[in-house]
């Protein structure tokens, strides 16, 4: 079986201010009536799907318990971080963990703030690369890119991938991050896709790619877990080892160094939701682009989110064009929506006015 393993750290700042510090975008519902990270436990389970591991810090354990028991479905286990030290460590410590009673089991790590429509072809992807991840592959789902964006991971195939139907490709190189100027080479190249941020590998393949390429963060993971305390259900990894781990991401840990690549091109709809603008594609909107949530109004508007959330105010938009408004009871934003990805900026500002 594959072990699902959910990560749960960020904060989601540029969804503010319905995303906030102490209940971020991944357990608000979004997008349809439920939260990202149940959506994202319900894709992964059933057939094939062991119980999920959950990666998550101490403020949102329980809301991790609550959610998960709201639809149907226990936690395998659940890890807590002392603090957020990116990707990598969370990764390495959920390998240690499951080595103990999986060692050459399977594990697909998934963001749970993604919004996937087409659940049952995410599935038929997901075992579709499970031979090449048996084989000791580091298996990585491949979108065809629109843009150049400069927030993704790109992979590098051998050749273009003429057919999009998810059979396992091996993989040249994995490019995290470029700048604009090599993203837009990369999408024009024809040959690159983007990383979709989910990962399957074996417990051991991965192991062995963290003693290879990312060594330092061996001992302080794996004392984390050795010397963490049990707690109602949950594990607390150890504060002091894991402080000690270095702060970095598995694309860059592992990824761009390992050679052992493949991808499953994956057609069938994926969004990051990175921001208002992505909600706004990923939401129903009308003839004239608008789309509405909770009790707010659109009057004669093109290309508009209008939303308030959470019980909270009356919103009315009018003639507005290309415009994000999101009211909650204590904070509403109001945006150019070709400004969405500039709602962090605005959270760090708000930060340092406090
Ligand atoms: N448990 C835990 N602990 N989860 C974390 C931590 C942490 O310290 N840091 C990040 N996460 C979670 C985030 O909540 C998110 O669900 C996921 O891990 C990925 O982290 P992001 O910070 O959102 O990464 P990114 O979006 O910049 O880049 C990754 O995803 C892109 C696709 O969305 C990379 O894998 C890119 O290559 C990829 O294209
Ligand atoms: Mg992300």
């Amino acid at each position: 079986t594959i072990t699902p393993v959910l990560l749960c750290g960020g904060s989601g700042t540029r969804l503010w201010p319905l995303s906030r510090k102490s209940y971020p975008k991944q357990f608000v519902p979004l997008v349809g009536d439920t939260t990202l990270f149940q959506a994202s436990a319900q894709r992964l389970s059933g057939d094939g799907f062991g119980a999920p591991l959950v990666l998550t810090n101490s403020d949102f354990r329980f809301i991790v318990t609550e959610q998960l028991a709201e639809i149907g479905m226990d936690p395998g286990a659940i890890l807590i971080e002392p603090e957020g030290r990116n990707t990598a460590p969370a990764v390495l410590a959920a390998a240690l963990w499951l080595e103990k009673s999986d060692p050459n089991g399977l594990m697909l790590v998934a963001p749970s703030d993604h919004v996937v429509p087409d659940a049952p072809a995410f599935r038929a992807a997901v075992q579709a690369g499970a031979k090449a991840a048996l084989e000791g592959e580091l298996v990585t789902f491949g979108i065809k890119p629109t843009h150049g964006e400069t927030g993704y991971g790109y992979l590098e195939l051998a050749e273009d991938p003429e057919s999009f139907d998810a059979q396992p490709l091996r993989l040249n190189r994995f490019v995290e991050k470029p700048d604009a100027a090599r993203a837009d080479d990369m999408v024009k190249a024809g040959n690159f896709l983007w990383n979709a941020g989910i990962f399957l590998f074996s417990v051991r393949a991965i192991i062995d790619a963290f003693m290879a390429h990312a060594p330092n963060l061996m001992t302080p993971v794996q004392t984390s877990i050795d010397e963490g305390k049990p707690d109602l259900g949950f594990l607390r990894l150890d504060p002091q080892a894991w402080g000690e781990a270095e702060d970095i991401s598995i694309d860059y840990a592992v990824m761009e160094r390992a050679d052992n690549l493949s991808v499953v091109p994956f057609s069938a709809g994926w969004s990051d939701l990175g921001g208002w603008d992505a909600v706004w594609r990923e939401s129903n909107r009308d003839d004239r682009g608008v789309a509405t949530s909770g009790p707010a109004t659109a009057l004669d508007c093109d290309d508009t989110l209008l939303r308030s959330e959470d019980g909270g105010l009356e919103v009315v938009g009018i003639g507005l064009k290309n415009i994000i408004t999101v009211a909650m009871p204590d904070a509403v934003l109001v945006a150019d929506a070709s400004r969405a990805q500039d709602v962090k900026n605005a959270v760090a500002a708000l930060k340092s006015k406090k």
